[in-house]
């Protein structure tokens, strides 16, 4: 078997003890703790003075290698083109999407160094597997550094439509970076037809069928790949957290109060102020819940230096206490709001304990939170997903109560039909819902990418 070598902006090393949100760096922590491999990208760290080599530290198989950023390059590249151009452009924000010069050259600058830094650490037949929105010209610098070997992408956000992408005035120099992978993989079928349109229509490309196109002079592999949860680990800690009989804080949930639960990072993708809204819209309509239910989010912040974020962060505590000061008794708060992490046990716990899981991204690549809120349900009393239908998650959670997260109205009235489900549906819905996550697992998703990486035809 070849050795995988991951390659991410984010690299979290499992002896990392603080809680971590972000569903790539749980997603590959998992992948690669059973497969075992070298996990290459950033420390996470700001240095005056990056050193020139990487740090290495080797967990049971996995040897993480990491680099530091000096301010600049961290400032122009990850607060910058990633998080301030990439992102909110790929989540369908062009009103949030800020383009600089300096800040694309800062990125590629990133990717370069990336190259430089990953290539004295690679073995012949290494499979090379990079991830995300960062790292989209890392293929091509590899390339350029002499590495001839198939090298795969996947892209965790939405691949944008071609209009939202051809905003971007280095558009094409991006793709046609891209293009140099191998095999690119993409979230859901959406995704990959957006990728589709851009490269026959802007980029004078073809499909070739087989999941092959030909284009920038390549024939490149295309195809889907949903990402997964270890369904069966979380499974486990439900049940141990069922068998262990604490029903989490009981004491502050007297009498029939239900909860609902959301668990975000603190990014305006999430549609966390048009969910506040919703459940406004709920106390509002449905006075009955009035002191029944009880809205816990959870959303530790997140890229704190970028401004959208800084804003968001405003945003939501006025509207928090808004509705609060609104609605608030004085045995009842209506909106019980969290700026901290909890570890994947905690959360499981809390998904468990609450009646809805509560899911409304205005766009988002997969959401592997509706995932584990519906693997951690008690399967004789499993609660209600309220999934926003753009979650890549909805292609798959079907049976989900689907949402339009613009629609206040709806979602309130999703809500309130989730508290009021009798329990037959309940289990028929969850049933099918975890009939899928056992089927489509996070070693599935791996093992499908690896498999078509490695039977991938090198084309030079
Ligand atoms: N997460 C966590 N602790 C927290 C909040 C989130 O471990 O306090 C994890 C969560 O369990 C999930 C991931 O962070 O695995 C978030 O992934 P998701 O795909 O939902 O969103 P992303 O943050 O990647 O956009
Ligand atoms: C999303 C992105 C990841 C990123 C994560 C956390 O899941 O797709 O690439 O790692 O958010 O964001 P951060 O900026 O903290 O790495």
């Amino acid at each position: 078997m070849s050795r995988l070598v991951v390659v991410s902006n984010r690299v979290t090393a499992v002896t990392d003890k603080k809680a971590k949100a972000g569903g790539l760096a749980v997603a590959l922590q998992d992948a690669l703790q059973e497969h075992g491999g070298v996990w290459f990208g950033w420390s996470g760290k700001v240095s005056p003075n990056p050193s020139s080599t990487p740090e290495k530290k080797q967990v049971g198989t996995v040897t993480y290698a990491t680099i530091d950023l000096s301010r600049k390059l961290y400032n122009e590249y990850y607060s910058g083109f990633a998080n301030r151009t990439l992102w909110p452009l790929f989540h369908y924000r062009l009103d949030l999407t800020a383009f600089s010069k300096q800040n694309y050259s800062g990125y590629q600058q990133v990717n370069t160094l990336f190259a430089s830094k990953l290539l004295p650490l690679l073995e012949d037949d290494d499979l090379i597997w990079v991830h995300d929105y960062h790292l989209m010209p890392l293929g091509d610098e590899l390339r350029k550094a002499g590495v001839t070997r198939p090298i795969g992408f996947f892209l965790h956000t939405p691949f944008p439509a071609m209009e939202i992408l051809t905003a971007l005035p280095s558009h094409k120099t991006l793709v046609k970076a891209l293009c140099a992978y191998d095999v690119i993989g993409f979230q859901t079928e959406n995704d990959l037809r957006a990728f589709l349109d851009y490269i026959v229509h802007e980029a004078g490309g073809g499909i070739m069928g087989n999941h092959l196109v030909h284009v920038f002079g390549r024939t490149i592999r295309v195809e889907i790949f949903p990402i997964g949860i270890d369904t069966e680990d979380i499974v486990k800690t439900a049940r141990q957290t069922m068998r262990s009989g604490r029903k989490l804080r009981s004491k502050d949930m007297p009498g029939e109060r239900e909860w609902i639960i959301g668990v975000d990072r603190l990014d305006y993708s999430k549609g966390l102020v048009d969910r506040f809204h919703s459940f406004q819209r709920l106390l509002e309509t449905y006075a009955a819940y009035r002191g029944r239910v009880t809205f816990m989010q959870i959303a530790p912040p997140s890229r704190s230096e970028v401004p959208e974020y800084k804003e968001i962060r405003h945003e939501l505590e006025a509207q928090a206490g808004h509705i609060n000061g609104r609605f608030a008794e004085y045995d009842w708060v209506p909106i019980n709001y969290l700026n901290k992490s909890f570890t994947r046990k905690e959360l499981v716990g809390f998904y468990q304990a609450s009646r809805i899981g509560l899911v409304t991204p205005l766009r988002d690549g997969m959401n592997l939170v509706a995932k584990e809120y519906v693997a951690s349900q008690n399967p004789q009393d499993p609660g209600v997903l309220v999934l926003s239908r753009f979650a890549g998650a909805a292609r798959e959670l079907d049976t989900a109560l689907i949402v339009n997260p613009f629609d206040y109205d709806a979602v309130a009235e999703a809500i309130a039909k989730g508290l009021d489900m009798p329990l037959e549906e309940r289990r028929e819905r969850w049933a099918a819902m975890m009939e899928v996550l056992r089927h489509n697992t996070l070693g599935v998703w791996r093992d499908n990418f690896l498999d078509v990486l490695s039977n991938c035809p090198y084309d030079s």
